[in-house]
């Protein structure tokens, strides 16, 4: 049902390409390359502890902290295939990037977090991550930390709590947005794209990678089956892995992942949700191949990836550790 869906969306791409100009096609695809409405009630207040409490590296066992995996020079991902926490402890997945990550339908590769501020509590007690024994250890910690209380105190009438950490945590990853040559000419500027780069946007729309990651992030809406046309394994080199299936239970989910966000994908390499592919070129041509049944020549690779290209920016300077006074 699933891949009838995604392949008659591909076949409408296909089909209006005529009919509509390329500026059309993309903000049908991609809105209006504005940043999420929610960024302008922020309180900034908030978004200051939340800075504070990702990069503050008493908090997590073993001095982890959130910007111990989620790091400015990583593209806010880090760099690894899958992730190393608390007393070296290596992970199981790919570290996504922190940036431009809202809205979507779920946090984490197989969407097993409802929600940024669901992702944020629970990342005190994960084994790879803050490694508590429970919340009520970590937030323990935090309340014996003045500098911080004082802050939860101002904010919020119920001082240091585990939703309060979420809120925090939830302000300030929201905060993290870019505006990039892409959304510029999502805006209305037609020439913020060069030719070149206007090329790969219509030979990503064409080959049908936008039936999958639409929208201003380039993804985080629908779940999908990982070689949805062919088994990928034989590709990435991965071990088997049941994807959403060991969340859910159901034989439908079987390597079935939320769609990743793809903004900035130039700069968090390696790829896949164990890392497996070090190059974007490799993981582009793979995505074509097993999900969309197309072998692309190595010319509409470097295409989709000049445009991929333009879809990133620089990390914002809030994705470095706060200056403290
Ligand atoms: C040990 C490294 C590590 C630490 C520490 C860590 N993360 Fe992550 N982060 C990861 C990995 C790996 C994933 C992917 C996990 C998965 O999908 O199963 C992830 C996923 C995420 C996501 C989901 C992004 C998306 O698009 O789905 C968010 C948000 C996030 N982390 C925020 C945080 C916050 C906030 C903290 C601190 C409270 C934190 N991380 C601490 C490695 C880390
Ligand atoms: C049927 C849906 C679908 C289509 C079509 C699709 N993708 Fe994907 N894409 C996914 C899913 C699901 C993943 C996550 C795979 C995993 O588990 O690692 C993904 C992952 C990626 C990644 C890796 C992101 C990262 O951070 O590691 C890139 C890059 C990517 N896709 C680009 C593309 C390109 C380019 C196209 C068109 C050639 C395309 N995709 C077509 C569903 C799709």
């Amino acid at each position: 049902m699933r891949a009838l869906f995604v392949g008659l969306l591909v076949a409408g791409a296909a089909q209006s390409v005529s009919a509509e100009s390329l500026h059309e096609q993309a903000q049908r695809w991609f809105g209006d390359g504005q940043p999420p409405a929610e960024v302008a009630t922020l309180n900034p207040a908030e978004v200051t502890l939340g800075h504070q409490l990702f990069f503050d590296d008493r908090i997590g066992k073993d001095g982890t902290s959130c910007g111990s995996c989620h790091v400015y020079e990583k593209g806010g991902a880090d760099g690894r295939a899958t992730a190393i926490g608390a007393f070296a402890r290596v992970g199981k997945r790919n570290t996504p990037t922190v940036v431009d990550i809202t809205p979507q339908i779920s946090m984490h590769w197989i969407g097993d977090r409802a929600s940024l501020s669901d992702q944020a509590i629970r990342s005190l007690t994960a084994p790879p991550a803050y490694a508590h024994e429970s919340v009520d250890d970590a937030l323990a910690v935090v309340k014996s930390l003045p500098d911080l209380t004082q802050q939860f105190d101002a904010l919020y009438d119920d001082g240091v709590t585990a939703d309060n950490w979420g809120r925090a945590l939830t302000a300030y990853q929201v905060s993290l947005v870019t505006e990039s040559p892409f959304d510029r000419y999502l805006q209305g500027n037609h020439k913020a794209l060069t030719p070149a780069q206007q090329q790969g946007l219509q030979t990503f729309i064409d080959t049908g990678c936008a039936a999958c990651h639409s929208g201003r992030l380039l993804g985080g809406n629908s779940y999908q089956r990982f070689g949805l046309v062919e088994d990928y394994l034989p590709y990435t080199g991965s071990a088997y892995d049941a994807g959403r299936m060991a969340l859910t239970g159901n034989p439908a989910d079987d390597r079935v992942y939320k769609v990743p966000p793809i903004r900035h994908a130039v700069q968090t390499a390696p790829y896949f949700h164990d890392g497996s592919v070090d190059d974007i070129e490799r993981a582009v041509w793979i995505m074509a191949k097993v999900q969309l049944g197309r072998d692309l020549a190595d010319e509409q690779v470097a295409s989709i990836v000049t445009f991929l290209q333009a879809a990133t920016a620089p990390m914002p300077q809030a994705m470095k550790p706060p200056v403290l006074p």
